[in-house]
């Protein structure tokens, strides 16, 4: 089971282009112009720097930023904003719609811009070949969830037994917890037997320079509306328990086991939500890509 640790090492290494590209240009310019006044130069760079860091920030989305960096997931989680289903969104109409102070938020992805910096060379995601990541996928995120449904599974029904009748909502998280959790199973196998040994066919065919077999679903568009649905309503389902844990916070009387199924809570909430979005936002439209460039439509 990757721990908070482990998860926390799961970061993205490709480049912030635009920002260097131009900051480059900046610098170039900086040195070709002969004023005397640097100082004033000075604060038009810092002044056209910060007009591209704007646009950079505010009109792209927050799908494409958590790709690029996903070290951003912390921050937009701290801030309710969806990063996997609702992902689609530019982080001005996220933060718009949640009444989030726009300048903070940049201020704070920022810093986790120059943290990525510092592990440049570590995992990127988009830019492994899809196999290695359905495999990824498959060894870190499903092996994690199968383990974790199970232990959260005695924890959540010890405390709805002992805490149930004082703290009702762990009765509902009872509820949810053991429909998800069946639910996720299901939804795994799917991918394991049906969807990723497709992509990974696709792959061997392009590599190889010959046609896939046609799938039995048609096109891949077709398995992947369902998983994409059946995320959705993971999403929800984890929606509704963070609602009814007040955000994974224990109350004040809640015993050692109880602090421990928030804590563990919280940790798959997390894990989910990456797992969710590399499947939704990269594996999905890469293969959906990859189906078309090889005609098996
Ligand atoms: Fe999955
Ligand atoms: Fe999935």
């Amino acid at each position: 089971m990757p721990s908070s640790t482990k998860m926390s090492s799961l970061k993205n290494g490709s480049g912030i282009k635009k920002k260097t590209q131009s900051s480059l240009r900046v610098k170039q310019g900086f040195l070709q112009l002969k004023e005397k006044d640097t100082s004033s130069l000075n604060r038009r760079v810092k002044a056209m720097e910060k007009k591209t860091e704007d646009v950079m920030w505010l009109e792209r989305t927050v799908a494409e930023i958590v790709t690029e960096n996903h070290l951003t997931t912390e921050i937009f989680e701290k801030y309710g904003i969806d990063f996997c289903c609702g992902g689609n969104k530019t982080v001005k109409q996220a933060c718009e719609e949640r009444g989030i102070n726009i300048e903070e938020i940049e201020k704070e992805l920022k810093q986790a811009y120059r943290k990525r910096d510092e592990f440049r060379d570590s995992n990127q995601y988009d830019k492994w070949e899809l196999d290695f990541l359905a495999d990824y996928i498959t060894n870190q995120f499903h092996s994690y969830t199968k383990d974790t449904i199970y232990r959260l599974r005695e924890i959540i029904d010890k405390v709805a037994n002992v805490h149930g009748e004082r703290h009702p909502e762990t009765l509902r998280i009872r509820q949810i917890w053991h429909e998800l959790s069946g639910e996720l199973i299901k939804h795994m196998q799917k991918e394991e037997l049906l969807l990723f040994p497709y992509i990974k066919q696709l792959v061997r065919a392009k590599r190889e320079g010959t046609k896939p077999k046609p799938p039995v679903f048609g096109s891949i568009n077709n398995p992947i509306k369902v998983m994409e649905a059946e995320h959705k309503h993971t999403g929800d389902c984890l929606g509704e328990i963070s609602t009814l844990s007040n955000g994974f916070n224990p109350p004040e009387d809640a015993c050692p086991t109880y602090r421990t199924m928030y804590e563990y809570l919280k940790e798959f909430d997390r894990i989910t939500k990456m797992h969710i979005h590399l499947e939704n936002n990269i594996l999905f439209p890469r293969a959906m890509r990859l189906e078309e460039e090889l005609g098996n439509t």
